[in-house]
């Protein structure tokens, strides 16, 4: 049984990431989307709020399970049986981030094999902070990310507004 780990912030989950689990989970027979809630980005979307709706939008995908985690990826994934990390790579200005992070993930646990996906021609500009920029700025996010995160998406927008109204 091979199990992946997909690891990444998903603040918030787009169409993007849909995609590389939906190819993810017909490559591997276990995959587990990690969300990393300590980030250096500073996130819109609490963890909880990315895990109901990373567990949303996965649902119909019975080999896929959402979680959350600290400390190093391959940690993780060791502790999880997971013999695969699975990237997404959509530009050549991706390439060169993730090549040094999957080397050094490689040295600190060689058997952990990060495996890169290209993301499909139609998501390649696509980024969750460019997502939520769009919809602070008013424009349409339709397509971009899945129903029920657009909708999510706009009321948090709308409440973080409210608040900054009200400060
Ligand atoms: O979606 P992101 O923000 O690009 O995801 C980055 C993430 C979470 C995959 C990366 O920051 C990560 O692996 N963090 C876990 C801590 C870790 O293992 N760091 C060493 C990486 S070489």
């Amino acid at each position: 049984m091979t199990t992946a780990v997909y690891p990444g912030s998903f603040d918030p989950v787009t169409s993007g990431h849909l995609d590389i689990i939906e190819r993810a989970a017909h490559l591997f027979d276990k995959v587990i989307v990690a969300v990393a809630p300590n980030t250096q980005k500073n996130p819109l979307f609490t963890t909880q709020e990315r895990l109901s709706l990373l567990r949303k939008v996965c649902e119909s995908f019975s080999n896929v399970s959402v979680d959350c985690f600290s400390g190093l990826l391959v940690n993780y994934a060791l502790a999880h049986g997971a013999r695969a990390i699975v990237k997404g790579l959509r530009a050549v200005s991706d390439f060169e981030f993730e090549l040094q992070m999957a080397q050094m993930n490689r040295r600190l646990a060689p058997e952990v094999h990060t495996v890169f996906m290209m993301t499909t021609t139609e998501h390649s500009y696509l980024s969750s902070s460019i997502v939520k920029e769009i919809a602070a700025l008013g424009g349409s996010v339709k397509g971009l990310v899945p129903g029920v995160v657009e909708d999510f998406l706009i009321k948090k927008l709308q409440t973080e507004i409210a608040l900054g109204e009200r400060e």
